[in-house]
């Protein structure tokens, strides 16, 4: 934020001490965190459930990996990449909040999980060794911190070599809002936001601590990273590959995706349609892979 004093950050339309505005998110989600996945379900009639299972085929966790789920929550993705890491793998759930943690553990008990080390832990200042992870996911996390800079230092700190980073966040560029569900005007200014959510009955305290993040921001997050690092955006891959497998499902979309392929005009045209795609549909999916031939640890 530019006049942000250091050590502030914004919560709303207040500055706050970025460890104040950590206690409030953690408030936040301590107020809810027994209906967390309830009030997921319902809000999203079921659909967060395949979006997640969508982030677990994408991170692909293999036996023997070692996993963090970072501000994981309650711990579904924590579960089902426990299954997949095997007996020599381990999956670790961390989230800046006890009491999402507790209904994690409660959860993971539930289904039979119960060698996930839970971690309260900050994910701005992470209480783990260097190198210490392949995999580390955060679906849904970045709007929530305070600085995304520092979460995507600290993930690249314990990330080991060769491992992949996961990291997914609602589109903030659609006329949606995903936490309320209602429809919402992109990027709405935070005061207007908070006058609308009372208008519709809601409270907006979920709203003030949030960060509009877009395709475009978490890119920029991971800009420069230098050259051991690939990021994929993978919303667009998932778009260039429905182009080369004429997998479209309409008539409008597959002509596109032939006109993406016109020589000199096609790059244009495909940025063009991303865009739109970007506003009309999902498209905050990026995966961060440390590739070990340029970077061979001493
Ligand atoms: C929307 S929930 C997403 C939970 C989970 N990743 C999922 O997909 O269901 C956001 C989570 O981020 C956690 N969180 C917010 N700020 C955090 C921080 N600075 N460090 C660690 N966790 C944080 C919250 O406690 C909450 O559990």
């Amino acid at each position: 934020m530019p006049n942000t004093p250091p050590g502030f950050t914004h919560f709303g339309y207040e500055e706050v001490p970025l460890a104040d505005k950590q206690k409030r998110v953690g408030a936040v989600f301590a107020s809810v965190a027994r209906r967390y996945d309830l009030m997921n379900d319902l809000m999203s009639l079921g659909i967060h459930r395949v979006w997640k299972r969508f982030a677990i085929d994408l991170a692909a966790a293999r036996p023997g990996e070692y996993v963090l789920d970072l501000a994981g929550g309650t711990g579904d993705l924590a579960r089902e990449f426990r299954r997949a890491v095997g007996a020599t793998g381990l999956v670790t759930l961390a989230d800046i909040n006890a009491a999402m943690l507790e209904q994690g553990h409660l959860r993971l008990a539930d289904a039979g999980v119960v060698d996930v080390p839970l971690v309260q832990a900050n994910a701005e200042k992470l209480p783990f060794a260097d190198a210490s992870f392949d995999l580390i996911t955060m679906n849904q996390v970045m709007e929530h911190v305070s600085e995304q800079d520092a979460v995507v230092r600290e993930s690249l700190r314990v990330l080991k070599h060769g491992g992949a980073i996961y990291v997914a966040t609602p589109n903030y560029l659609r006329f949606y809002e995903p936490h309320y569900k209602i429809r919402w005007f992109p990027l709405l200014p935070k005061f207007l936001g908070r006058w609308y959510l009372r208008l519709r009955d809601r409270d907006p305290v979920l709203l003030e601590q949030l960060t509009y993040t877009t395709n475009a921001r978490l890119r920029g997050l991971f800009r420069g990273l230098g050259e051991e690092y690939v990021v994929i955006d993978l919303h667009r891959e998932a778009f260039l590959k429905k182009c080369a497998q004429r997998s479209f499902a309409s008539r409008r979309a597959r002509l596109i995706g032939r006109l993406i392929r016109v020589p000199g005009l096609g790059p244009l045209i495909l940025r063009a349609v991303l865009h739109f795609w970007r506003i009309t549909e999902g498209g905050c999916e990026m995966m961060v892979v440390h590739h070990p031939e340029t970077a061979a640890p001493c």
